[in-house]
């Protein structure tokens, strides 16, 4: 036997994931019969346990938090704070790490003087961003410039519309401050090389930012292995509700960050003159905050967990990889860039068909997918494309929903009279 059959052999066979089955603990397939969901990039669907949570959470626990002294309140609280003190779980952070999601309030953490707001400019500082980004990834970072004068630089799309690590390389510079760049290409599954890229940003003097909104959902993060500065991710891609998500980074980062916000819950002592903060993660949370969003968010990922993060990974490779040869060989298919090892997305464009007819003849056929630029207009530009289709997948997708994507999209070309060629 060979060293690496025996290396097969003992190792654990990869775990996997019933997704027909799981699709019973999303209320949206039974209220939806015969829906093919594919735009969970988009945002995912519920589990009953998250809808249940956050629903018992109202009716049993609910009232304002840090606020109240009656114990309706404090149990609120206590159910609030306990959620984000769990929220590390969502990019398996560890306790022993040097960050941490909610830094811990002990004596050193002094309240913050109003001048922690104050910024200097920061002319020639420079971020950098791949050409794979979301416009969450880009906007802020033009507002920042508009602000503070910063330049940001984007490096080019490599072979194959794919990430290029050595574009990205050269794009740093003495004065970069900061890398951005995304976990999971949210228009194409592409993975990028998080701990390289962090490596080379870390070389150059740089922090880095990894944007795991399409990451997060789909495979384990240890931002420790990452050796990332910040970790971001969406509460509503990650089985959650919408409107929250969690923000990772260093404690020493956190405690020099000032606030982003003024107003209640945020403060230690306030007069005309002068306000005081409260130490992280209080400092950057100004009024009520998403009470009910937070026990969601908690209890999301506890669901990830029982389903194994490992095993979802291997799912939604497994699927993207059959998506992409069932959709590959389809005559005047294109498949969108995508890389080594692609996870969970699929774009695509159908020769003649313009990608919004194409959702459009899909949805009455009862398959949902996305079309259009999906929030990368500076992507697209520079793929030479006004938009494309868009399939993207979750827990509860499987080769039947890929299947009867396939046959959609054979229907729509006869619709267009596309004759194969
Ligand atoms: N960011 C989400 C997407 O990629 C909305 O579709």
């Amino acid at each position: 036997m060979s060293a690496s059959l025996a290396l097969r052999t003992l190792s654990a066979p990869p775990p996997t994931l019933d997704a027909a089955s799981l699709r019973a603990d999303f209320p949206i397939f039974a209220r939806n019969p015969g829906l093919v969901f594919l735009d969970t990039a988009a945002s995912a669907q519920k589990p009953r346990v998250v809808i249940d949570g956050v629903a018992e959470f109202y009716r049993t626990d609910y009232a304002n938090v840090h606020r109240g002294v009656y114990a309706l309140s404090e149990r609120s609280t206590r159910r609030f704070d306990a959620a984000r003190g769990n929220g590390r779980r969502l990019p398996e952070c560890r306790r022993s790490q040097r960050g941490r999601l909610r830094p811990r309030r002990h004596g050193s953490d002094q309240p913050r003087r109003a001048d922690l707001g104050r910024r200097r400019p920061a002319a020639g500082r420079r971020g950098a961003i791949s050409s794979l980004e979301h416009h969450a990834n880009i906007v802020p970072w033009q507002m920042l410039r508009d602000r503070l004068g910063i330049t940001l630089a984007v490096a080019p799309l490599g072979a194959d519309d794919c990430f290029d690590l050595a574009a990205l390389a050269a794009s740093l510079t003495p004065r970069t401050r900061l890398v951005s760049v995304t976990q999971v290409a949210n228009v194409t599954g592409e993975v990028l090389p998080v701990a390289e890229i962090a490596r080379l940003a870390h070389a150059a003097g740089a922090k880095i930012l990894v944007d795991g909104c399409q990451g997060a959902p789909r495979m384990p993060v240890d931002v420790r292995a990452l050796d990332c500065d910040f970790y971001v991710l969406s509460g509503h891609k990650c089985y959650g509700p919408t409107g929250i998500g969690a923000l990772y980074a260093t404690r020493s980062i956190f405690d020099a960050m000032p606030p982003w916000q003024g107003g209640g819950d945020m403060i230690e002592t306030v007069t005309y003159e002068e306000t005081t903060y409260q130490p992280p993660p209080a400092r950057f949370e100004a009024g009520t905050p998403d009470i009910a969003g937070a026990v969601g968010l908690d209890i999301a990922p506890r669901f990830m967990a029982e389903l194994d993060r490992d095993a979802i990974h291997a799912h939604e490779a497994a699927l993207t990889a059959y998506a992409r040869a069932a959709l590959g060989a389809i005559a005047g298919v294109r498949l969108i860039g995508g890389g080594a090892r692609p996870v969970g997305v699929v774009s695509f464009q159908v020769n003649g068909v313009h990608p919004h007819d194409l959702a459009t003849i899909l949805d009455q056929r009862g398959v949902a997918i996305r079309a259009g630029h999906h929030c990368a207009q500076p992507l697209m530009d520079r793929l030479g494309l006004p938009a494309t289709a868009r399939a993207s997948f979750g827990v509860y997708s499987d080769e039947a929903d890929v299947d009867a994507l396939v046959a959609a999209v054979r229907a729509a070309q006869s619709l267009f009279g596309f004759d194969g060629a």
